[in-house]
This record gives C-alpha cells, structure tokens and sequence, in this order.
C-alpha cells in the first residue's frame, strides 16, 4: 500500500515536471532562422555616378531580418569581396555567443575573401530595432540592415498595434569609395573627408543632383499609425530627424521599450535607434522626412547636406503629392534641444539598477593630436600645425592586434597579444573641459583590456575631453545594454552630481550620445563572459583609437562560461 502511493506520486511528479520543463521550453525557445549573406561589390549609382559598392546580396541597404524575441539566427557569410569583412549584430546581447558578435580583431578574425563563416546566436530578452552592419574598416557605409525584434508568438507590444511598420535607416553617402576614404586619412594623418549625402533607406533624397526619381516614398492611410524604427547608420555623424507637421511618439530605443513621450525632433547618434509611432493625422498631402547633421565639434569641416524621404498619403491629391512640406530641423549646433530630447528618456517602469557597486570606473573620451613622428614625411602629417590625429580613452589610444582576436588570446591563453592593465581612472586628473594643456594631447598606445569579475556591478563615469575640441561621442559597448542613469555638462563631480542618478527608471540602451563637453553615467552586471569592445560609434574615431575592451571573466560553471569557438572560426 505505502509503495503504491510512493509509486504513485512520483509518477504523478514526472508528469508533473515534464509538463512544467515543455512549457518553460516553450516559453524560452522560438524559431531558428537561417540565412546567407553574400558579401561582394555591386554597382551603386548615387548623385550622378555609379559606383562599386560592397553588398549584402545585392541589396543596399542590406536585407531586413524580421525575427521574435526568443529566436535563434544563423547567418552564413560569404566573403566574394576583395576585403576582409566581419558581421556585428549591432545591440544584441551575445549571451554566451561571443564568437559571433563581429568586429574584427577584438571577437574574431575577420573572414578573407574567398572565406566564409556562420554567426549562430539567440535573441533573448530584447524586443524593438537593432541593426547589423560590416565591423571592419570602413564597410559598414555600404554594409547594413535593420534587425527588427518582435515580441514572442502570442505577446503583444506594449502600445496599440501600429498599422504599418517602416525601418527608416539613416546612411551616409562618399562620391568616392569610403575605404579610400579611410586609406588617405590614416596617410596623411588628417581628418577624413566629409560626406557628400546623407541617405534614408540609402536614398539621399530630392535636395541632391540626379536623386528625385529614386526618393525613398512611405505611404499611408489617413487615420493610419505607423511605427517607424529609426536607425543612424551613418559612419561619423549624430543626426536630428524630423518629419513635417507629424508629432512622432518614442516608444523604445535600442531594443528596449521607453516610456511614451512626444517630440517634434530626434536626435540619434550613430549606432543608435528609436521607435516612434507617427499617426497619419495630417490633411491628405505628401510630408518630408528629413535628416542633418547636429554637428557639436565646432570649427571643422562638416557634411552640411540634408537627405528627406517622402511620407505620402494615398488619398493626397496629384497637386498636393507633388510639393512635399519640409519640416524645420534644429540648427546644426543646437545641444539645447539634443540635451532636452535625451532628458526626456525612461524606462515604462521601475527597473532593476545595479545599487551596490563593485567597480566604480571613470573613463575619459576625447581627441588628441600626435607630433609628427622623426621619420615620417610631411605629408604624414597634415592634422592641426603638423600633427597626426589620435583618440583615446583614459590616455590609452586603443591598437587591434593583427594575428589573434583578443577573444581567441583570452580563450586559448596566447600570451604578449593583450596586457589587462587598462586603467580605471584617468592616469593625470585635470581640468576635463576646461582649457587642456597641450601636453595632454598625446597618448599612448595599447592594447589594454580591463577585467571584470563575472557578476560584478559596473558603473562606468565617461567624461568627454576638450582636448582638440569638445564633442558628443556615441559610446556603445558591446554584449551589454546599460542603464544611463545621469548625464551633464563640465566636470563629473561625484559630491553633487551623484544626487541626480536616476536609479528607478532610467532609460536601458546600448549606446550613450555623451554630451559634448559633459559626461554620462552608466550601469550594468557584467553577466556575459567574453571579450567587449567599447567604443565611440564614429568611425573615425575608432581608427584613431577611441576605445578600449571589458574582459569579462567565466563564473561557475557551464553557464556562466563562454564555450570554445565554432569549428568555421576564421583565423587570421
Ligand atoms: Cu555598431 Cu562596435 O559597433
């Protein structure tokens, strides 16, 4: 009798736990998705003249990946190009994925031509607007897509279902080849030319020569809601983003959804992304999108240009289809308005923010300038008065390492590719944004990374610099989503300013437009073992060494380890 019931319950228990681990499976697995990604160079004409551009599949920009929060992807890429590429799925966590985050040199080797590799990776707990993009050398002005991530089968968003959806990728367009670009900069030591256009969906628009007949057009119904997923894609330059007469409502940013909040204007800096719904409440009539520059850096040359798409009512008479109303955008420098639209950013609710911290870190972003080296000729050095310009944070200008990913060293053990000596403050504290001596213009070089225990709570102080100029840098780390959780101008100053942390229901993102001539505060739990760049999304920026990597060390057991890379791994 005793044995029977034994039996019994624990018959009962089976069923009981198998049906509990097929519905916990069922919450947590989606779809595997798979696709190919053929890199090569395809004919592009753009402002009157075709050129050679490299592609994904043919297509510019580069195909939509539509999946659900929970799915699985597995891109294969195939280098046909004659440069090296790599793939970041720019925002998306990489939970225990490492290998396939992208850029070169730091997660992988990049794939030669000729080469081929297949990013495998699961999107987990994300829902809105990323974006993928080429991670190496200058590709990614022709390299890129939007990653759209909706909620699970059977979840909804957490505003009304928007009538239509729209990616609205905002490029940046040279009338040359963009690694030439790049190859002459780091030559001659200057600064790289401007663009010629700015783009939305890679059309520059109707304000540049031989564009009209190729302007990107979004129709709509009246009455219509459209969720528009706004991504800067642009190479080196922040960029407002209005559309005319049209209030448009935030909804998420960077794969995170945001309280609700209604602007006239967006400001995005490069890497970033934001969800809006606009309703199409306006009299039938055809309405500009439009994109420029807010360019913060005073007294340099600048891409002054203004791309526009066109937001059609289908019911908008021929008359009224024909002259599109222009929105006003801010002025170029106008940091008031930038300032009041990042302010205007929270969580939809209270959040979880990191409280006790483990490593309290102060990180300062800025320029500097390299005296000529004595071996070098003249025309190697045509930065301000003779120099070469550089970028670096915490007086560390940031070197890839050429034979090995910084991933690989790690996970192999390889030693003399990294040291862990990046430091965590500043090496000379001085006036951050005040007038810089020219004697802090010029850092070193390394390749430093710093450690992070796993688990450990990370609050990162990063200060932009005066040195050269001030600027708004768009900071992103990879493999993480942080909280902002404050931001200012002048000095950080840890006595008043640690009063105004937000830590209820700060915004989440992956990338902080810090403000020019201030600072942000960010948070997260270094929960993902790896190795993850952090970087200023401006291009140029990145060749001059405005970086630096977190090297997230294992914790306890297999799944708080990263597992060894895939057998397609490239090497270098
Ligand atoms: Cu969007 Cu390091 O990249």
């Amino acid at each position: 009798m005793e044995m029977e019931i034994l039996k019994n319950f624990s018959t009962i228990s089976l069923a009981l736990f198998l049906f509990t681990s097929s519905a916990l499976f069922s919450l947590t697995s989606g779809e595997i998705q798979s696709h190919q990604f053929v890199i090569r160079a395809t004919p592009v004409k753009r402002l009157c003249k075709t050129h050679n551009s490299i592609t994904v599949n043919g297509m510019f920009p580069g195909p939509t990946l539509e999946v659900r929060n929970g799915d699985s992807l597995q891109v294969q890429v195939v280098n046909k190009a004659r440069y090296n590429v790599t793939i970041h799925w720019h925002g998306v966590r990489q939970m225990r994925s490492g290998w396939a985050d992208g850029p070169e040199f730091v997660t992988q080797c990049p794939i030669r031509p000729g080469g081929s590799y297949t990013y495998r990776f699961t999107i987990q707990g994300q829902e809105g607007t990323l974006w993928w993009h080429a991670h190496s050398s200058w590709l990614r002005a022709t390299v890129y897509g939007a990653l759209i991530i909706r909620p699970r089968l059977g979840q909804s968003y957490p505003f009304p279902k928007p009538d239509r959806e729209t990616p609205i990728l905002l490029g940046e367009w040279w009338d040359a080849n963009p690694i030439d670009v790049m190859m002459e900069a780091t030559r001659t030591g200057a600064a790289p030319n401007v663009s010629d256009a700015y783009t939305i969906n890679s059309q520059p628009g109707d304000l540049y020569n031989c564009s009209t007949q190729d302007t990107t057009i979004v129709t709509v119904d009246s009455g219509e809601t459209n969720l528009l997923r706004v991504i800067n894609a642009a190479l080196n330059q922040p960029l407002f983003f209005a559309v005319a007469n049209h209030k448009l409502t935030v909804v998420g940013a960077d794969a995170s959804y945001t309280r609700p909040f209604t602007t006239s204007v967006l400001m995005l800096g490069p890497g970033q992304t934001t969800d809006v719904l606009i309703k199409a409440d306006q009299s039938p009539a055809s309405y500009y999108m439009a994109a420029r520059a807010y360019q913060s850096f005073q007294n340099a040359a600048f891409d002054n240009t203004t791309t526009t798409a066109i937001l059609e009512y289908k019911s908008a008479k021929k008359g009224n289809a024909l002259n599109p109303i222009m929105p006003s955008l801010p002025a170029y420098n106008d940091t008031n308005t930038v300032t009041a639209f990042t302010r205007s950013f929270r969580s939809p609710r209270k959040v979880q923010v990191p409280t006790d911290i483990d490593e309290s870190l102060f990180f300062t972003v800025g320029l500097g300038l390299n005296n000529c080296p004595p071996n070098f000729n003249k025309t190697s050095c045509q930065g301000p008065n003779g120099t070469r310009f550089t970028a670096s944070m915490n007086n560390v200008s940031f070197v890839l390492p050429r034979n090995f990913s910084l991933l690989q060293a790690h996970q192999q053990g390889i030693p003399g590719v990294f040291t862990t000596d990046f430091p965590g403050s500043p090496p000379v504290k001085f006036d951050y944004t005040g007038n810089v001596s020219r004697s802090l213009y010029q850092p070193i070089t390394g390749t430093k990374l710093y450690k992070l225990k796993f688990g450990s709570r990370v609050q990162v102080v990063i200060q932009d610099t005066s040195i050269v100029g001030p600027e708004s840098h768009p900071i992103h780390l990879h493999g993480y989503d942080f909280y902002i959780i404050a931001e200012g101008f002048g000095n950080f100053d840890p006595k008043k300013d640690t009063s105004r942390f937000n830590l209820v229901d700060p915004p989440l993102r992956n990338t902080v437009s810090v403000p020019s001539n201030g600072w942000a505060v960010i948070r997260f739990v270094a929960d993902n073992p790896g190795v993850w760049l952090m970087h200023c999304h401006l291009d140029v920026h990145i060749n001059w060494g405005l970086a630096m990597s977190f090297l997230v060390e294992n914790g306890v057991g297999e799944l708080q380890s990263l597992p060894p890379p895939p057998p397609d791994f490239p090497v270098c």
